[in-house]
């Protein structure tokens, strides 16, 4: 075994959850990189279902150590709900087995505010769509130098002027620009106050915790969130989320050397979802995106949103090999496609006449694009049972080989169901 950084190849609800849930087995560490409760994980052991936003769920699996790396944002309370549901269950979250890096910089109720009155604001085309969790604010307040860190729950005195000089410029905003009230320091010290007594225990210098690891030979993972196209540089910019999702952050995002990164394995939906605003090529709008909607039970952990369904787009997912350096891909999903007739692939785009290969650079472009298709025969089989590749139909295997042949990355995990052990390696 060797380190690996596990990320989603497409709009983000690959079903990580399920892959990094079954990789976490091998794992000594788990650490998140980016991104913060705005993901959502549901994991279901031994019949109990867990859903986990923040913490990684390889707190389920006894005896790992699972880390929030500097580049998360950390919103303390939902911290502290996950904590005492996953303690309710009989789950060890004790500080032992999880730890915050003091640099992960935290979302403060102003920011949950932000993000939903300028949703708000927003005309309805513009609506990025966010989750509404304040992620975005949290970001802005790091980039412009303004933001809380975890740390800053040690020192009270420091985090209440750090929340007053915030306030001074989001309370203007809030009141002025969106017609909301103002938020008083008071208010969020006096929530703030108890939320540090329970996180100060988790505090602690992730990286040296992880260079450690490295040295004594555990194995690492690195846990991606969202997709490779909702990333802030990368993806379908404006509507994106705002950190970089990509795998070359998961060095940043928890503090360690790129050299760290070894396996970097991404996991691809059998078809394609997306959740909130933004263009989507291969959307379904018919009978066959219902079909994948229900049987894929294409609703979000975190906000219950419906997703948007569509045919494979290897276009995207080639253009994430190429961002994420992936050694492999973990194909979820394909039972969903059991008992569609044909099946399309999106090989190339047309733009403005001509076959592309990738995404277009240009931010409105992808709203212009033209999939072009390849068909393929579908399957009515169950496959729900798979143990190998060869208890999957010829139409299967074909459709997993040409999918390959597309992005120029083998399959090496394929999910065939929801469950931990509907899953098999090649
Ligand atoms: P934000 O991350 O809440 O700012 O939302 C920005 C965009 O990313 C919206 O379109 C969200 O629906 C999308 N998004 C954020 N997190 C996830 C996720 O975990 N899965 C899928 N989409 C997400």
């Amino acid at each position: 075994m060797s380190n690996m950084v596990i990320i989603g190849a497409q709009w983000g609800d690959e079903g990580k959850g399920k892959i990094v849930d079954l990789l976490s087995a091998q794992s000594d560490y788990i650490v998140r990189f980016q991104g913060g409760n705005n993901a959502g994980h549901t994991v279901i052991v031994n019949g109990e279902e867990y859903i986990l936003h923040l913490i990684p769920s390889g707190i389920l699996h006894k005896g790992k150590v699972c880390l929030i790396g500097n580049g998360v944002v950390l919103d303390p309370a939902v911290f502290c709900q996950e904590l005492d549901a996953l303690a309710s269950k009989g789950v060890d979250v004790s500080p032992a087995f999880l730890k915050i890096s003091r640099k992960t910089h935290l979302i403060m109720p102003y920011h949950r505010a932000l993000d939903q009155a300028r949703e708000g604001a927003r005309m309805e085309e513009e609506k990025i769509g966010t989750t509404g969790r304040g992620i975005g604010p949290a970001y802005e307040d790091k980039i412009t130098r303004i933001g809380v860190r975890a740390s800053d729950l040690e020192d009270l005195e420091l985090l209440r002027r750090k929340v007053e000089i915030a306030l001074a410029e989001k309370n203007a905003l809030l009141t002025g620009l969106y017609n909301c009230a103002p938020i008083c320091p008071d208010a969020v010290m006096e929530e703030l106050i108890p939320l540090a007594r329970r996180l100060t225990p988790y505090l602690a210098d992730v990286s040296s915790v992880l260079q450690q690891a490295c040295l004594e030979g555990k194995n690492v993972m690195f846990e991606g969130a969202q997709g490779t196209h909702l990333d802030i540089d990368h993806g379908t910019y404006p509507f994106v989320t705002s950190s970089n999702t990509i795998a070359g952050n998961a060095a940043a995002g928890a503090g360690v050397g790129p050299r760290e990164l070894e396996k970097i394995i991404g996991i691809v939906k059998a078809y394609t979802t997306r959740v909130g605003g933004g263009p989507f090529p291969t959307q379904l709008d018919c009978a066959i995106g219902r079909h994948l909607q229900t049987q894929g039970a294409e609703i979000g952990a975190t906000t219950k949103r419906v997703r948007r369904c569509g045919w494979f787009d290897a276009v995207l997912v080639r253009e994430a090999v190429r961002l994420n350096s992936l050694t492999e891909l973990a194909l979820t999903k394909l039972d969903v496609l059991s008992g569609l007739e044909e099946l399309k692939i999106c090989v190339a785009y047309k733009y403005r006449g001509v076959e592309i290969q990738y995404p277009p650079q240009a931010e409105a472009a992808l709203a212009e694009v033209e999939p072009v298709y390849e068909s393929l025969p579908g399957w009515s089989e169950d496959i729900t049972r798979a143990k190998n590749m060869t208890d999957l139909p010829v139409n299967a295997r074909a459709y997993i080989s040409r999918i390959e042949e597309l992005v120029g990355v083998k399959a090496g995990l394929i999910s065939v169901g929801p469950d931990r052990s509907q899953t098999f390696t090649r």
